[in-house]
């Protein structure tokens, strides 16, 4: 990926820390990750980066290229061709852009099996890795951030809801049944969080934030104070 830099521009001025500030976001689907996060990048001048859509992206070019998910060989062969731009909330995958397509049903389906694959996880932690040196630090959501790509992050956010309230703002925002977007979600964390290889789970000093209930403002200011105690 090859943003340009420019608003880290002004956490490098910052005197307060000397290494690119890296929050790691990490957190079960829906629990409101991605509002929080942009919130907090927005405050910090940091620039926000999505991994999800970079394991969605990965899964869209598998389905284009008529690869099954589940054949971990040659998904496997195939990924390090797999070239994916995330700018703004733009996702372009080798050129085309699959905005819209990473977040359908058909990616949605097969992300999981995707993002089981050692190998697909091995180049975009090398990638994530790669992008976060480039910027010089940011807020970076995902998975496995606190607990694999940024063990050493100041500070670590585990974000989670209940279920029920994750099926509800998933409904808000993309429509469809509650009952049935939460079996479903409930479905993909337990897949998650048993697969093999760098499973959901939160890093053992991340700061765990349960949003059921709480305002946005109100999880962001909670978070600012963890940040200040500990920089
Ligand atoms: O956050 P999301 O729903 O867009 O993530 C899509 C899928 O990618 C989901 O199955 C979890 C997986 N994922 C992952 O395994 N590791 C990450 N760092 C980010 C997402």
């Amino acid at each position: 990926m090859n943003d340009e830099p420019t608003r880290d521009q002004t956490m490098n001025d910052e005197p307060t820390h000397d290494e690119p500030l890296v929050i790691a976001i990490d957190g079960p689907a829906g629990a409101g990750k991605s509002t929080v996060g942009h919130a907090l990048a927005d405050r910090l001048g940091l620039r926000y980066l999505d991994t999800g859509a970079m394991y969605r992206a990965m899964t869209f070019a598998v389905q284009q290229r008529g690869i099954p998910e589940g054949d971990l060989a040659a998904v496997a062969a195939a990924a390090p061709s797999v070239e994916i731009a995330i700018e703004d909330g733009v996702v372009v995958v080798d050129g085309v852009d699959a905005t819209a397509a990473i977040r359908g049903s058909e990616v949605t389906e097969g992300v999981s099996q995707v993002a089981a694959n050692p190998a697909v996880r091995e180049l975009l932690v090398r990638r994530q890795r790669a992008w976060v040196a480039e910027h010089g630090g940011g807020v970076v959501e995902g998975r496995d951030i606190g607990s694999v790509v940024f063990p050493d992050a100041p500070l670590k956010l585990y974000i989670t809801a209940s279920p029920r309230v994750r099926a509800e703002r998933r409904v808000e925002q993309v429509g469809g049944d509650v009952d049935e977007v939460e079996a479903s979600i409930i479905r993909r964390d337990r897949y998650d969080a048993s697969r093999e290889h760098s499973p959901l789970t939160e890093a053992t000093d991340a700061v765990v934030v349960d949003t059921t209930g709480m305002s946005i403002d109100a999880v962001v200011s909670h978070i600012m104070r963890e940040l200040e105690a500990r920089t």
